[in-house]
């Protein structure tokens, strides 16, 4: 492989003006540029990364510890965090924790051994010290979308909270009393932060909750699926499953086909999280839809400022409610719903025994 002397010989210049074209210093005359660029061409010359690091004890490498590489949530989130760290000059490596307490310790490990510039993690728990000492120990760290509380790293993340309140209040506008919620894990903060946001907006508007009406999920489909037919196997069962997440929805969504109801005519279903393919189910879902790529950016933008040296401040951006048709909304998608009275619902659905 060519080293960088063989570039200087073959462009007729020192091995400083080759280093002074890669690394774009103005200090460098135009025919010196384009002989050095030739030769770079010419030779299929790469500039030795791991050397780089020894000299300047710096990998332009960033660490994405997510919780789930498979939810599409997650899988939008990667996609722009890399996109970002490209334009600023940074590659990413990724790693699936899979909502695994043990494999987030193992990429945390694994990336900091790599010396990895910082570290961008969606924790799937509380944190283990391993994770709390690497957030403490100077490594630059961001959480993005969940956070671990008390522990003093910038949080890059959506106000769900807004959101689920404008969802429960869209609910009782359209007619709909009996609201139950999918909740995801009570050891991530947005699973929580989703389940007492719901219950506020329920005391709010005078909305009974009784325990039956929360299903404990996993941020998973086969537990939208099980939570969705106790729900329904209920004496009363609910008139609205919200699903905290999109995986659980499509869970949600099975389950209430499985028992040959219709949505929204039997039961409504709305969910946390908009995926490409919830405008094409019939009916197109209602959802809270967040601003993923924004908050991918925005997160790599405040790791990159830890990283250089800068100051970084914790970001929260708004997510906002889509209204579609799976709740029973008869305006236009996307419009503020028209109020569906009461008095027209449907009579309960037949419901299978358990
Ligand atoms: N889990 C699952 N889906 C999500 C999350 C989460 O924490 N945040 C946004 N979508």
């Amino acid at each position: 492989m060519a080293s960088i002397k063989d570039v200087a010989a073959a462009a007729g210049v020192s091995v400083a003006t080759v280093s002074r074209v890669l690394n774009d210093h103005p200090s460098v005359s135009d025919d010196a540029r384009t002989r050095v660029q030739a030769a770079v061409e010419t030779l299929g010359y790469r500039p030795n990364a791991v050397a780089r690091s020894l000299r300047t004890h710096e990998t332009r490498t960033l660490g994405l510890v997510i919780s789930d590489v498979v939810n599409p949530y997650f899988a939008h989130l990667a996609r722009s965090v890399e996109e970002e760290a490209r334009e600023l000059g940074y590659s990413v490596i990724i790693g699936n924790a899979d909502e695994r307490p043990d494999l987030q310790d193992h990429h945390v490990r694994t990336l900091l051994d790599r010396r990895i510039d910082g570290l961008l993690v969606s924790p799937t728990d509380g944190g283990s010290p391993l994770m709390l000492n690497a957030a403490t120990n100077g490594t630059p760290m961001v959480f993005v979308d969940r956070w671990i509380a008390g522990v003093d790293v910038p949080v890059v993340r959506a106000d769900g909270r807004a959101a689920v309140h404008d969802l429960v209040a869209h609910l009782h506008a359209l007619g709909h009393r009996r609201l139950a919620i999918i909740a995801g894990p009570a050891a991530t903060t947005t699973g929580s932060e989703r389940v007492e946001s719901f219950r506020a907006a329920m005391s709010e508007y005078g909305l009974p909750l009784p325990d039956a009406y929360i299903g404990q999920g996993d941020f998973q489909a086969e537990s939208g699926r099980r939570a969705t037919e106790r729900f329904l196997d209920l004496a009363e069962p609910p008139e609205v499953v919200f699903a905290a997440d999109n995986l659980m929805a499509l869970g949600a969504l099975d389950a209430i086909r499985a028992r040959g109801l219709r949505i929204p005519d039997d039961i409504a279903l709305a969910a946390f999280d908009d995926i490409p393919w919830f405008v094409h189910t019939d009916p197109a879902i209602t959802v809270i839809s967040q601003p993923t790529a924004e908050l991918g950016r925005a997160a790599v933008r405040a790791l990159v400022d830890r990283v250089e040296g800068r100051a970084a401040a914790s970001v929260t951006l708004p997510a906002r409610l889509v209204v579609r048709r799976s709740c029973g909304e008869t305006g236009e998608p996307g419009e503020p719903s028209a109020v569906r009275s009461p008095a027209a619902r449907p009579s309960p659905p037949q419901r299978s025994m358990s």
